[in-house]
């Protein structure tokens, strides 16, 4: 699997760049791995600092899904929703989401042979990642599926109390689902 767009990284590292005056080219595995890392610091933030805080810990306010009639807090799923769609009407070429094998909403299972794979590898190992390629349409992408642990108690006492849940034995540090990211290729 070819997953670099040249071999400029490469020689860049050997430190070729700056002699040669070449740019060093991003490639798809770097990208996704980058924007994972912020969607992934962005979710452990608001889940740890704002959801387990106020409503494990200091017991003030509630994340809940209908959060605007219940005047709670969004649940961290919907705000990493929230952001996916906002990213979605800026027209960018690639989209995000969260996924699970074991959803509380159905919407969120798996869709495509590639996503069920990746999501079933990071169930198994959530050490490492899942990259791979898939044709939808006509356009050829990159995808890759990150294993999304339950990083806080808030993760795992929400989901298997949750009246939709098929999965009641979550614990702290499984894996609960993953995030699939999906860029096209050139
Ligand atoms: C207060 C309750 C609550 C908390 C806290 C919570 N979740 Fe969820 N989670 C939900 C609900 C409800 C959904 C379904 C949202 C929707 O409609 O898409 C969901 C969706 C998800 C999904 C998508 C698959 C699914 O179940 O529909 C994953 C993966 C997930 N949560 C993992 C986590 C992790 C990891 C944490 C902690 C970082 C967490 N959740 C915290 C209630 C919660």
């Amino acid at each position: 699997m070819t997953t670099r767009k040249t071999v400029v990284t490469a020689l860049a590292m050997a430190g070729f760049a700056a002699a040669t005056g070449a740019h060093a080219q991003v490639s798809y595995k770097e990208m996704a791995d980058a924007m994972h890392a912020v969607m992934e610091a962005d979710r452990t933030v608001y889940t740890r600092m704002v959801v387990n805080r106020l409503q494990n810990e200091e017991k003030v306010i509630k994340a809940t899904e209908h959060f605007k009639d219940d005047k709670s807090l969004p649940l961290p799923a919907q705000m990493f929703r929230f952001g996916a769609e906002m990213v979605a009407e800026k027209k960018m070429p690639f989209s995000y989401s969260l996924q699970s094998l074991w959803p509380i909403n159905k919407q969120n299972l798996p869709k495509t042979a590639l996503e069920k794979k990746g999501l079933d590898a990071v169930a198994k190992d959530n050490t490492k990642p899942f990259y791979g390629e898939e044709t939808l349409g006509k356009t050829k992408y990159f995808t890759a599926i990150y294993a999304d642990k339950a990083i806080a108690p808030a993760c795992v006492s929400c989901h298997n109390d949750h009246k939709d849940t098929p999965k009641k034995d979550f614990k702290l540090g499984q894996t609960m689902g993953g995030v699939v990211i999906r860029i096209p290729m050139k």
